[in-house]
């Protein structure tokens, strides 16, 4: 498989997705994430592969959904194309595990990437945040639900309203990652993790997380549902298109109430 966006390889049984647009750290783009999913649609079928790990190029696991492309859109545009729903969200769906490797900035649309995943094993230069907020939206792609089901809800509240960054070391204490290592460890750490699972007895191993997994998304439906609503109406608000263009405009947004 050869995409634009991605970058793969192949170790045994365990499939290492790299994002790859590190100029615009990883920014999460329409072309990205279909490539996503189609990359996690083939490991699915294939029989030879038994984990897959998703990771980052450079020093992001993905800063967000792409504000460049994203901001020019209407509230038809994002209800209409069924924006996220349609192409953002196949890790969370993917049968196998799947591990997110976050070597550093996972920050909007990247950390609720990192949350669709297994599980996350972060380097110590990792750093988490839902900021939509500075960009007149809210988190948009499971960050109001999967934020505050792993931390609670003191401090997603905190982090969705403030936009504040937590580093890997409060990532770990408060439950949002299971492990940290040192940079230069991770993807190393990452694939024998990876190994180790796709050694166990796959059919097994798909059961097992989906039943970790019905203990965590029970009622996880309604609150996307909600959220996604909340979320395309944004793009009819003129706060919205002054926080991303003052983004790419490199100055701080004037917001209007409005
Ligand atoms: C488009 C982005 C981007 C993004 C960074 N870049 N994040 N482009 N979308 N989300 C681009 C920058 O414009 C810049 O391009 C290059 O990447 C390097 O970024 P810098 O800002 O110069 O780096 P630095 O000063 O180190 O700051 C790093 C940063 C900052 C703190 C991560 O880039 C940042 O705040 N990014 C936005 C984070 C964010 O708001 N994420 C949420 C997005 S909304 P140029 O061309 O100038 O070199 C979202 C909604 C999800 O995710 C809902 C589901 C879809």
């Amino acid at each position: 498989m050869t995409y634009e966006t991605l970058l793969i390889e192949i170790d045994g049984p365990v499939a290492v997705i790299t994002l790859n647009r590190p100029d615009a750290l990883n920014a999460l783009n329409d072309k990205l994430v279909t490539e996503l999913t189609d990359a996690l649609n083939g490991f699915e079928k294939d029989a030879s592969i038994g984990c897959v790990v998703v990771t980052g190029a450079g020093r992001a696991f993905a800063a967000g959904a792409d504000i460049k492309e994203m901001r020019v859109q209407s509230y038809m545009d994002a209800y209409g194309n069924d924006f996220i729903t349609r192409n953002w969200e196949r890790a969370s769906t993917f049968r196998k595990p799947i591990i997110a490797a976050v070597n550093g900035f996972a920050l909007g649309g990247g950390c609720e990437l990192a949350m669709m995943c297994d599980f996350i094993l972060a380097s110590d230069a990792a750093k988490f945040g839902q900021p939509e907020i500075n960009l007149g939206v809210m988190p948009g792609a499971g960050g109001t639900q999967r934020l505050t089901r792993f931390v609670g809800k003191s401090k997603a509240m905190e982090m969705c309203l403030t936009g504040r960054m937590m580093d890997a070391a409060e990532a770990e204490r408060s439950g949002l990652v299971s492990r940290v290592v040192p940079a230069a460890d991770l993807l190393n750490e990452a694939k024998a993790v990876a190994k180790k699972i796709a050694s166990q007895s796959r059919p097994i191993a798909m059961m097992t997380k989906e039943s970790v997994n019905a203990a965590y998304e029970t009622m996880l439906r309604q609150g996307m549902m909600f959220e996604r609503r909340l979320f395309h109406s944004m793009f009819a608000t003129n706060d919205q298109k002054e926080g991303m263009n003052a983004f790419v405009d490199k100055r701080p947004p004037k917001f209007s109430n409005s």
